[in-house]
């Protein structure tokens, strides 16, 4: 019943490119997970009171730009909750049966993930809604005067959805999710003790300096945090003697094309485009995609949210406009605009825009 693409994504979750090896780093447990704390505290109470009551988590929508740990979060509620998980994603459920499939095999308080849920086909979307709220999937056999249908309980799940994008879905999908969170940016505090928790569970060797280095050149996301670190284990274990030093951190981050302020190639040619073709804009992401020959929805999901939040670009109702920020991070003078003021930092943004 379910198609072959729906059941590839039924693999243990990691993000895409990650092996077993890289999963380790995840926490296990909410006790574990460093950051986010008013959402972990809110899960706490969540499952406690779940488990309290025997009862199934209400069901959980996760945004927020990738990397920050919506696949974590949803591995942890499930062992959090002694249940099993199973992971799939938006664009791999094509049709409704694939995902009858999915749902007829869930056992009580059983975690369904969905990945890029935002992705679900429209038709799929509509059964999940009496799933969610009422346990139920209607079953249509036949066609035309001989359609019949037949509705078939499904136990009580708990429906963890993860998006990029909460504006995409459809408010009767949203809705009836109980408990809705957003993941923020991590701050260097926070992502120094995740490197420092990564560097011991992989035995590297390194220095209170170093530690602060990646942290700082990391993009406030974990999963940048944890991938830096190990290029620059191997960078240490090749050029040096396995100890991460600052200097080494800095060569290894300059040789992964990461700058001074962690901005990785793709983010510098993004600001790039702004200012040279745009002469530092405004600018509509299309344009810029176009020069690029990146998705507009890539750039949108993976590379802006970053830059908006640490102000290099800001958003004004005309377009992007790359900030004094972003010039003195590519090494450029930034040109004084024609009412003799420099372009605009976001604190001092109008408001609304
Ligand atoms: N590794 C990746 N994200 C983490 C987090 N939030 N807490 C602890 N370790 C992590």
């Amino acid at each position: 019943m379910v198609s072959p693409e729906a059941y590839e994504a039924l693999r243990p979750a990691s993000a895409p490119g990650e092996g077993d090896d890289r999963c380790s780093l995840r926490p296990k447990r909410l006790s574990e997970y460093i950051g986010q704390s008013q959402v972990v505290e809110s899960f706490e109470i969540a499952v406690e009171a779940a488990k309290k009551r025997s009862d199934a988590v209400d069901h959980i929508l996760l945004f927020g730009p990738p990397g920050l740990g919506k696949t974590t979060l949803a591995n942890i509620v499930a062992a959090e909750m002694e249940v099993d998980i199973v992971t799939t994603s938006g664009p791999a459920i094509e049709k409704g049966g694939d995902l009858m499939g999915i749902l007829t095999n869930l056992k009580k308080a059983d975690v369904l993930f969905i990945d890029e849920i935002h992705r679900l086909p429209k038709a799929v979307e509509e059964y999940l809604y009496s799933a969610m709220e009422d346990y139920y999937i209607n079953i249509v056999f036949d066609r035309g005067m001989h359609a019949r249908s037949y509705r078939s309980r499904l136990e009580e799940f708990t429906l963890i959805g993860a998006t990029t994008r909460a504006g995409l879905l459809s408010s009767p999908l949203r809705e009836r999710f109980g408990i809705q969170r957003g993941l923020n940016f991590y701050s260097v505090e926070e992502l120094v003790q995740v490197v420092v928790r990564s560097a011991s569970l992989l035995g590297v060797t390194i220095e209170e300096d170093g530690v602060l280095e990646i942290a700082k050149r990391s993009r406030g996301t974990p999963r940048v945090a944890n991938r830096v670190l190990r290029r620059v284990r191997d960078y240490a274990d090749v050029k040096s003697n396995g100890k991460i030093t600052r200097p080494v951190a800095c060569d290894a981050l300059r040789l992964e094309g990461i700058n001074e302020d962690g901005l990785s190639i793709l983010d510098r040619r993004f600001l790039e485009t702004i200012i040279q073709n745009y002469k530092g804009g405004p600018v509509g992401l299309d344009a810029i995609a176009a020069v690029l020959h990146e998705e507009s929805d890539t750039l949108a999901d993976m590379v802006e949210p970053y830059l908006l939040k640490a102000g290099f670009l800001i958003r004004t109702p005309k377009g992007r406009k790359a900030t004094e920020r972003a010039y003195s991070s590519l090494g450029r003078e930034a040109p004084v605009e024609a009412n003799g003021q420099l372009p605009l930092l976001p604190e001092h943004k109008v408001r609304g825009t």
